[in-house]
């Protein structure tokens, strides 16, 4: 059996310990497999680029960080758009695919990711994903390997923030990843004690913002700290059309939200606020022990899949248990967080303010 494997879109912790599930449970229940690692995504199944991978490659990876077979982003809007040399890419990653004899492809990665993996698997091709992101953002999973290895780096910069903070008496944003969504933010932010947490689902007042601050002073606390994400909005900004926004956005002196919301307090309340960016770090270094669990989960449950020949799922997991969601129902759709759940509202009572 022959089995294409691929990581696509920005990297994450875990990567390499899903691959290691899903090789490991193939070698251990089935005599003859070959493994193909396509190289950097969809680009190396379009290009015809990859290499025979042993089982060895798949030895000493659990607790490294990053993909032993590199990744890209090709979005999915520019699948339909042939290259520079006039290549219909899907054409092209279908023909690699039958060249190959592959039996199935394993497709690690993100919601863009997922888009691209249903239009294959639509076009005829097997399928099975696992759902890689520090976001966690993708639909029909409660969680996503990659995201609480990024927690615990947030987190740790807002640790470390606290004491700084406390030392100088200052107003301190650290700005964390996530792209449109807070979910990152919110665990990074309870887990580090924040005490203003600004996430894209909760649109926030900036006078909101300033009176939690101004309440902190009062109260005789010399610091405060927002984990502000960076795809948060103002409430102002998210009553704009996106073609309003963008313009807005364009003609904006500041490089992200955090400076812009920065200035602002600092205008306001006349005090010293600093800007902390953790950035990539958060895609960074090895899985954290809790990635390590479900990655080696993930991947054993899409190792069953394929023993199966079960095709067009993604496996997720949903009260702590593995599930497998058909792709169709993936593809397109974001797991955002909620406003009115219980979560927010357990963090709200606490006097944590989200700005709205
Ligand atoms: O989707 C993962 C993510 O790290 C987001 O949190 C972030 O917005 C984006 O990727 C950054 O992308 P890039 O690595 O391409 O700059």
């Amino acid at each position: 059996m022959k089995i294409g494997m691929l990581t696509s879109g920005g990297d994450c912790q875990s990567l390499n310990a899903s691959m290691r599930g899903v090789a490991k449970t193939l070698y251990n229940n089935l005599k003859d497999v070959e493994i193909i690692g396509f190289h950097e995504g969809y680009k190396g199944l379009m290009y015809g680029e990859y290499h025979t991978m042993e089982p060895k490659d798949f030895s000493g990876i659990l607790t490294q960080g990053g993909t032993i077979i590199g990744t890209s982003r090709q979005p999915f809007k520019l699948m339909g758009t042939p290259d520079a040399n006039g290549m219909d890419k899907v054409e092209a990653m279908k023909k690699t695919y039958k060249k190959l004899g592959l039996e199935c492809l394993v497709i690690l990665g993100g919601n863009g990711t997922h888009k691209t993996a249903n239009l294959l698997s639509e076009q005829g091709l097997n399928v099975v994903t696992l759902p890689k992101t520090i976001d966690n953002d993708i639909w029909g999973t409660d969680i996503t390997f990659g995201f609480q290895s990024a927690v615990d780096i947030a987190t740790s910069a807002i640790d470390c923030i606290h004491t700084t903070a406390a030392s100088h008496g200052r107003v301190f944003i650290v700005e964390v990843m996530g792209h449109k969504v807070g979910w990152l933010t919110l665990h990074a932010g309870v887990a580090g004690g924040a005490d203003i947490i600004l996430l894209p689902e909760i649109p926030y007042d900036i006078d909101k913002v300033v009176k939690a601050i101004q309440k902190r002073t009062e109260e005789g606390k010399r610091f405060s700290i927002l984990a502000v994400a960076e795809g948060a909005i103002s409430k102002e900004d998210a009553a704009l059309s996106k073609k309003e926004l963008k313009k807005k956005r364009a003609k904006t002196q500041y490089p992200s939200i955090s400076y812009e919301v920065g200035a602002e307090i600092e205008k306001r309340t006349g005090q010293e606020v600093r800007v902390t960016i953790p950035g990539h770090t958060q895609r960074g270094g090895g899985p954290c022990p809790y990635d390590r669990v479900i990655s080696t989960r993930f991947g054993s449950a899409a190792a069953e899949l394929i023993l199966n020949k079960e095709y067009g799922y993604m496996v997720g997991m949903k009260n702590g248990e593995i599930v497998k969601v058909p792709l169709g129902e993936v593809a397109g759709k974001l797991k955002m967080v909620e406003p009115d759940s219980s979560f927010i509202h357990e963090i709200k009572n606490l006097g944590i303010s989200f700005g709205d």
